[in-house]
């Protein structure tokens, strides 16, 4: 770690924050430490966004909301959600909803390649017209032990891969966010391998869980969600869960994302929720509900073991939990 000038807050263990540090340092409040501040602070001057005006897939929305996605919780409210995110390239704290604003989202060209049968270009205005969108509640659980419940809209990962026509040597599917630093000052610091980049496996892939999130709430995603078009896995934890994404390639090597390239003794390739093992500096058995407060029980699998556990059978000597 040599290279890092002056370290990011996601390098910061809890143990370091003293009570003093976490009530001047906003950053380290909104980092998993003292979230009782969340409230008033994120939701302060919050803002409305007006996105489904002017954008040019607004008649998509509302989508019919899929009766299989439902869940035992409350939803998180939109304000909360939009103001609490993570988006390195926007700023190394929660609240960079306002300098996310100068994502430009349009045109939005995604590249899908690698080994396909067919390598092309499709713009996100196209792609989200020939897939099937629908809403779905999903649990969404971040590493640093705080949860949201999010009706996102989209379209399953399967009929995306379904859609590229994947050659059968593909094993895995890698997604890439766009690289411009001049729009997203994060990016100009020299310790993140940008851009950011995700993997899964092709089985996980194709399970049914994988969406294509294109819209929350009932409009087209809002652009500190990763606008235009994002990836939600909610059986992991939410930094498998790529932003704002320009490229997908299918290949045969298991893609190496960001967060395992900084710190792969924290972050792995799989990062499946299980509440039985510890993140090194967040526990993971229980979880704060963000927009309640309270702390609830973390399930394994983030509660989609029935989904999902299959997936696993046999790869048991692979660091599955981190
Ligand atoms: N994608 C990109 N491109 N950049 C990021 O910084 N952060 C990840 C993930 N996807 C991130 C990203 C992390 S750490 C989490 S927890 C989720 O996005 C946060 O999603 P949310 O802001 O919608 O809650």
């Amino acid at each position: 770690m040599a290279h890092i000038q002056s370290r990011p807050n996601w390098l910061i263990s809890e143990a370091e924050v003293t009570p003093e540090d976490a009530f001047i340092n906003r950053r380290s409040i909104l980092c998993g430490f003292g979230l009782g501040a969340l409230s008033v602070a994120a939701t302060a001057g919050a803002p409305s966004f007006a996105r489904a005006a002017g954008d040019p897939t607004a008649d998509l929305y509302p989508a019919k909301r899929n009766g299989s996605y439902v869940i035992d919780r409350d939803l998180t409210p939109e304000e909360i959600n939009e103001t609490y995110n993570n988006f390195y390239e926007f700023g190394s704290h929660k609240q960079i909803w306002k300098a996310a604003q100068n994502l430009v989202i349009r045109p939005w060209d995604i590249e899908v390649g690698g080994l396909i049968e067919e390598p092309f270009t499709i713009g996100f205005d196209d792609l989200v017209r020939k897939l099937p969108l629908e809403e779905r509640l999903y649990r969404h659980r971040c590493v640093e032990a705080w949860s949201m419940t999010i009706p996102w809209t989209g379209f399953s990962l399967a009929s995306l891969v379904a859609f590229a026509k994947p050659l059968s040597s593909a094993k895995f599917v890698r997604f890439e966010t766009f690289l411009d630093p001049e729009m997203a000052p994060g990016q100009k610091q020299v310790w993140y391998p940008w851009p950011y980049v995700e993997g899964v496996t092709m089985a996980e892939a194709a399970n049914d869980l994988a969406f294509m999130v294109t819209g929350a709430y009932g409009k087209p995603l809002a652009k500190q969600f990763g606008a235009p078009i994002r990836l939600a896995l909610p059986w992991k934890y939410g930094f498998k869960s790529i932003k704002s994404i320009r490229k997908i390639t299918f290949t045969d090597e298991q893609p190496k994302s960001f967060w395992e390239q900084i710190l792969p003794e924290e972050y792995g390739f799989w990062a499946n929720v299980n509440p039985g093992v510890p993140h090194p500096r967040w526990r993971q058995d229980q979880e704060k509900v963000l927009h309640t407060g309270t702390y609830v029980q973390t399930q394994m699998f983030n509660g989609y073991s029935e989904q999902v556990a299959h997936l696993y059978k046999g790869l048991e000597k692979e660091p599955l939990y981190r």
